[in-house]
């Protein structure tokens, strides 16, 4: 049987299309390249010696999502990572935000019960934890209002899991909460390849690193932490990936509806990163310190026991492997998969 894996080719989707082929899955990929390249999946084959299929598609398009799983019968399962994800841009453009990441889930929930398909792995996130009263959060920790649409689109697709569920529950529906993926697969052949100037933290740390920006601007060191700067559960792309392996072995089992969140359980602050990195590669990265980030809280760190528990994930790789194969990426391939 195949994995239908949406957003596919992105950052997260091609590590886990790696893990899927490496565990003996066949993998179809749909992708409408509007954050991505496709020679993500060239790297994919050259790692895994398997050929990846790949229809160039929008979620949104239902002729043809019909299509894919009309010439893909053995689709049984799904793993939903297509969707919008810059925090900033939704802020400008909600409506392109809701549309995309709601309209299309929607519409992929239809095709998949039309064709019989009722297994889902949806990639959600930290973020639907706000700002947490406590840390560590636990799948239990009562979900916040979000501060920006792109939080909210995740918030809403995990109630209409829920709800879709709750109704017929032949459904199998995994929600995977995410901290924050970084990292690269070892290999230095694939990684994160953000368009234009990173707004996340480690890619930005990677591009000082490797010149094409001068420094490193530290939103902050005023919080509530141990060293004043933010704090964040930062885990290797690769232990994510191998997360939605074990998530689909959860469907097999008949789990219903399921939420996991994904994460090491270990905080880390900016500058701790900062120091890790410099420590994993010996390269400097200098930074500084500029006024708070709007909108970014102290801290979040996860209590990942609960997948260890029930889907006996946990993640592997520590900092220094983060940092190392991040560098690697980044060292190997300046212009990313433009190179
Ligand atoms: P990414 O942008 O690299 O991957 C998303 C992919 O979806 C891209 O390849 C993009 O082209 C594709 N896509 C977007 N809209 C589409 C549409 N309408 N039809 C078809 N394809 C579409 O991002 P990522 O970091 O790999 O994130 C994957 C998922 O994980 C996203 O849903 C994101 O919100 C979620 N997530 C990411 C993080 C993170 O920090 N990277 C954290 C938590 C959750
Ligand atoms: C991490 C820390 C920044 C950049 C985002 C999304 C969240 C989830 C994960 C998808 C913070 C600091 C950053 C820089 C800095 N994504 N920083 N200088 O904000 O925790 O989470 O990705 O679901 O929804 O909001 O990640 O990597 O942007 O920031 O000082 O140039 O690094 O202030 O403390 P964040 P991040």
């Amino acid at each position: 049987m195949s994995v239908l894996v949406t957003g596919g080719t992105g950052f997260i989707g091609s590590h886990t299309v790696v893990e899927l082929q490496e565990a003996g899955y066949d993998v179809v990929v749909i992708d409408n390249l509007s954050n991505s390249s496709e020679k993500s999946l060239e790297r994919v084959e050259e790692i895994t010696g398997k050929p990846v299929k790949f229809y160039k598609i929008d979620i949104r398009d239902r002729e043809g999502l019909n299509e894919v799983f009309a010439k893909e019968p053995d689709i049984d399962s799904c793993i939903h990572f297509a969707g919008l994800k810059a925090v900033g841009e939704s802020v400008e453009k909600p409506w392109e935000y809701y549309e995309n990441n709601i309209s299309g889930t929607l519409v992929l929930l239809d095709v998949m019960k039309k064709h019989g398909v009722k297994n889902i792995i949806f990639s959600s996130s930290c973020t639907v934890y706000g700002d947490p009263d406590k840390v560590p959060v636990t799948e239990d920790t009562p979900k916040k209002w979000a501060t920006n649409p792109y939080g909210s689109t995740k918030s809403m697709q995990e109630t209409i899991f829920a709800d879709i569920q709750h109704a017929d529950p032949e459904w199998n529906i995994v929600l995977l909460r995410y901290f924050n993926p970084i990292g690269a697969h070892p290999s230095g052949r694939m990684g994160e390849d953000p368009n234009g100037i990173p707004l996340n933290l480690m890619p930005y740390i990677t591009q000082v690193a490797v010149g094409k920006l001068p420094f490193l601007r530290v939103f902050g060191n005023d919080f509530p932490t141990h060293d004043g700067t933010g704090v964040r559960d930062y885990i290797h792309v690769v232990d994510l990936a191998k997360g939605h392996v074990k998530a689909l072995e959860r469907i097999k089992a008949n789990c219903g509806l399921a939420v996991y969140n994904l994460g090491t359980g270990t905080g880390y602050s900016v500058l701790d990163i900062v120091k890790s990195f410099e420590e994993a590669t010996g390269v400097n990265i200098p930074y500084k310190i500029m006024d708070r980030r709007p909108g970014d809280i102290a801290e979040n760190y996860s209590d990942p026991s609960k997948a260890e528990r029930e889907m006996g994930w946990k993640a592997e790789k520590g900092i220094k492997e983060m940092c190392e194969d991040s560098w690697r990426w980044q060292k190997n391939n300046p212009n990313g998969y433009a190179d």
